[in-house]
Parts: C-alpha cells; structure tokens; sequence
C-alpha cells in the first residue's frame, strides 16, 4: 500500500524556520504544472494574482477577478498532494472593507480548498486581515513592491531604498506578524533590509527580489521556466528556455504537417 503524504503546513513553514531550512515556493495556476511542481517537491504553491499577467495578458495584477482566482486556485488543490496552495486575493476583494474581505476569503477557501490566502499591504489592511484570520484562515502577507499599488508607485523600481520607506516597511512587518499571519513575501527590496526583518521576525518571510537572507525563496514559474522572454529584471535566474523547445517543436510539427510527414501510418488506425 502507499504511504500517506504527508501535508505542508502553516506549523512546517514555521519549524522549517526554527530549523533554518530554506521554504521553496512557486506559482501555479493550472492542474498540470501544479502535478509536476507537487512531485517534485515545491513545498509552498502560490495561485498568484500573476496569472492576470502571464495567463490572461493583462499589463497588471488589476483586473483579475475573485472568480478566476478561485478557478485558478481549484485546479491547483486538485494537483496539490503534498504542497501547501495559497491562494492570492485580487485586487479590490479585502482593500477598504473588512466584512467584504471576509466574504471573499470564505469563497476562496470554500470554493477552492485553498489552505490559506494572501495579501498585499500592512497597516491599511489590517482590519481585514484581522478579521480574515479571526475567522481560522491562514494569511500570508505581502509587502515592498507590491503589484497591486502600481500605479500609486509608478514602477516597478526596488521599494524601500529610503529610510521613511524602509522604517514604514519594518512597522507593517511587525504589525502583520503581531496580528497573527504565518508569513510573509518581501518583494524587491534591499537585501539588507530583507536580512532585518527576516532575522527579527518570528514568522517565515519569503523573498523574491529580497536577496539570499530570507526565510524561502519565491519566483513566478513562467518567468524562471524561460517562457517570457520581454521580463528580465536582476533577481530573476532562469533555469529552463521552455520558449525556445516551444517554439522549436511547433516549428517541426508545421514542417511536418506541410511535408504530410506527420501523421504516418504507424500514427493512424486501420
Ligand atoms: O502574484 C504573484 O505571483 C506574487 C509573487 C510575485 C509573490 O504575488
């Protein structure tokens, strides 16, 4: 008989911690991809609201709705064996209204089977994580560049470089981890400043963009499988060119039909 395998939790990623052993996670948004990151051992798998770009095409994480978020996040669960799936709540779902962002994390937990959802921001979403967790969801927080404040930004430029920034950033932090999230995604910040909050919070960060001090290392999967040639900032390492074998097998399948090489007869039935 098989054995059981055995769950990533909220308590793994904090004895991974204590341990200090490096938490790997990945994004996700399909069953197939989601199969093939589970087995081979991504500990966390993160439904990214990333899929409104490198799914849907859109310029920003804006426009993503509740529902394809919970679509994105239901054909992960179904792959997810062993990986922990949290699920990103979009853009509009938890700014503002605290009672809504319950709401919208119910649904994604109910309709999805997520195990926890994340947020971006600090102190002005404090209410709704509060409220979120309150209810027993797990919360994983976000802060630096944060996707969803693009255009309050005006860039995608490394955050907290300032020190008003960088103190802002050490408060949220703090606040986030006293209110009870289980971790927390530093993005595009300093590295040094990602070495001092990992170091004096209690909670796993996880960086992407936050240098080699973080607690776990986070990428987008199509940008580190090579599939999206036009992004390249520093912190991204690549480790597969899936648009080059992409490209290369369609360009043989063409020449292949056009040569009426393909199918042949031992690939038909009689
Ligand atoms: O949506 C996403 O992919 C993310 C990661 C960049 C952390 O939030």
């Amino acid at each position: 008989m098989e054995g059981k395998i055995k769950r990533i939790t909220t308590r793994t990623l904090a004895e991974m911690k204590v341990r200090r052993e490096p938490i790997v996670m990945l994004t996700a948004y399909d069953y197939t991809f989601a199969r093939l990151l589970d087995e081979a051992g991504i500990e966390v798998l993160l439904v990214g609201d990333s899929a409104s770009n490198v799914i849907a095409g859109h310029e920003t994480t804006l426009p993503i709705t509740l529902d394809e978020m919970i679509y994105h996040g239901k054909a992960v669960v179904r792959a997810a064996r062993r990986a922990m799936v949290v699920v990103d709540m979009p853009f509009g779902s938890y700014q503002g209204d605290s009672k809504g962002a319950l709401h919208a994390a119910i649904r994604i937990m109910k309709e999805s089977g997520a195990h926890a959802v994340k947020v971006e921001g600090g102190a002005s979403v404090i209410e709704s994580v509060q409220r979120i967790i309150s209810a027993g969801i797990p919360v994983m927080g976000h802060l630096g560049l944060t996707p969803q404040s693009i255009y309050q930004f005006g860039g995608y430029r490394v955050r907290a470089k300032e020190s008003s920034e960088a103190e802002r950033l050490r408060q949220d932090a703090r606040l986030l981890a006293e209110v009870g999230v289980f971790a927390i995604v530093l993005e595009k910040i300093p590295a040094s400043l990602a070495k001092e909050v990992s170091e004096s919070l209690p909670i796993p960060t996880i960086g992407i963009g936050a240098g080699p001090y973080c607690d776990g290392q986070v990428l987008v999967l199509h940008d580190m499988l090579g599939l999206n040639k036009a992004f390249s900032p520093r912190f991204l390492r690549r480790y597969a060119d899936l648009a080059a074998s992409v490209s290369e097998a369609c360009t043989q399948y063409i020449r292949d039909v056009k040569n009426r090489d393909f199918p042949s007869l031992a690939e038909s039935y009689e």
